[in-house]
């Protein structure tokens, strides 16, 4: 049922209305939220509004190198670029809203970022419960973070989080991730696996969709609990949470550095870009294997402080597979 429906016939007290934000380059994440969104859009019980997040100007996909590379400072800055108006007013009312994002150089994607710090987010998510799902490569954590400070500054309610990684070993996605942002093919590296999520991952993941209405139908979304528990919603790894620190630093000094030498996409930002290129597979061919290293050495003393550090990053939804013989079609 659609929500203008819904609106037109006066709200109805049995009806959930759900907002969803759709962004997606390639279409996998667009993928990942219609095999969600399945359940929800049969139900006589769920009205589902999409609204398609449009940058004025807008990211090319497949990428050039020079403006993959010129997206880091103002993703890594979280500096929103301006979004075609929105198709909301505001006033809509919501009872769940589902916050699909991708990550893009360690934070939320900049269009997400955009409609979180547009002045109708605080208006739309006050006080609203709020699933967020994210696809990507494999480094999500401090994005999720990143989501999580975003959300509140909304005045919303995180309830869950659900993550899906690309299949891949992080030793062959960071060719393959590349390859397909810059060509557009998923299998542009022979002898690779494919990049990006797996059919099967995104298909199985209609599970968290029967679990939201069910949820929706008891009511369960005013509550402060997790609605996903059970469902493998995440898999955290924290021996990436190193890596990702590092990133995270390196993103934001350079990002600085950048958005004092020019705007994006001027010219006089690429030697430093290149510069730079240098400097970040220096850093990934160094830090992030060396860290792996350390922390294979080190296992048996950082056993308590990666398991703390993977609770941290599994909430609130978690890694159980309890209900899973439940929602798996
Ligand atoms: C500019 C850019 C930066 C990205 N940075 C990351 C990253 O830091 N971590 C990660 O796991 N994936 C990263 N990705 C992969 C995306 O999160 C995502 O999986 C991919 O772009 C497909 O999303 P789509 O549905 O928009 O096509 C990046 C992609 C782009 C385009």
């Amino acid at each position: 049922m659609s929500l203008l429906k819904t609106i037109e016939s006066g709200p109805t007290d049995s009806i959930k209305r759900i907002l969803v934000l759709s962004y997606s380059q390639s279409g996998q994440l667009a993928e990942l939220t219609k095999s969600i969104l399945e359940p929800l859009e049969k139900s006589a019980q769920c009205a589902i509004h999409i609204e398609t997040l449009r940058p004025v100007h807008p990211y090319p996909f497949p990428w050039g190198f020079f403006p993959f590379l010129d997206a880091f400072p103002e993703s890594a800055h979280m500096v929103p670029p301006p979004l075609q108006p929105l198709t909301l007013s505001g006033e809509e009312d919501f009872d769940l809203v589902i916050l699909p994002y991708q990550v893009w150089f360690l934070a939320p994607s900049p269009p997400v970022t955009a409609f979180l710090k547009h002045p109708l987010a605080k208006k739309l998510l006050s006080g609203k419960p709020v699933v967020t799902v994210i696809a990507c490569r494999n480094m999500w954590m401090l994005a999720h973070k990143k989501m999580k400070n975003l959300l509140a500054a909304c005045g919303a309610r995180m309830l869950d989080n659900v993550v899906l990684v690309d299949p891949g070993p992080t030793f062959t996605t960071f060719f393959t991730t590349p390859a397909w942002l810059l060509t557009g093919r998923r299998d542009f590296l022979p002898g690779f696996p494919p990049a990006g999520l797996d059919a099967a991952s995104i298909q199985a993941a209609s599970r968290f969709g029967y679990a939201l209405r069910d949820a929706l139908h008891s009511d369960q979304e005013r509550g402060t609990a997790p609605l996903l528990i059970g469902l493998r919603a995440v898999e955290s790894n924290p021996h990436l949470l190193v890596s990702e620190k590092a990133g995270t630093k390196s993103f934001y000094i350079w990002g600085k550095l950048l958005r004092a030498v020019g705007e994006p996409g001027q010219l006089r930002r690429r030697p430093f870009l290149i510069l730079y290129v240098l400097f970040l597979i220096a850093l990934i061919v160094s830090v992030v294997p060396l860290s792996l290293l350390v922390q294979a050495l080190l296992r048996p003393f950082l056993r308590r402080r990666l398991a703390a550090v993977k609770q941290e990053y599994d909430a609130p939804s978690g890694s159980g597979t309890e209900r899973m013989s439940v929602y798996e079609q």
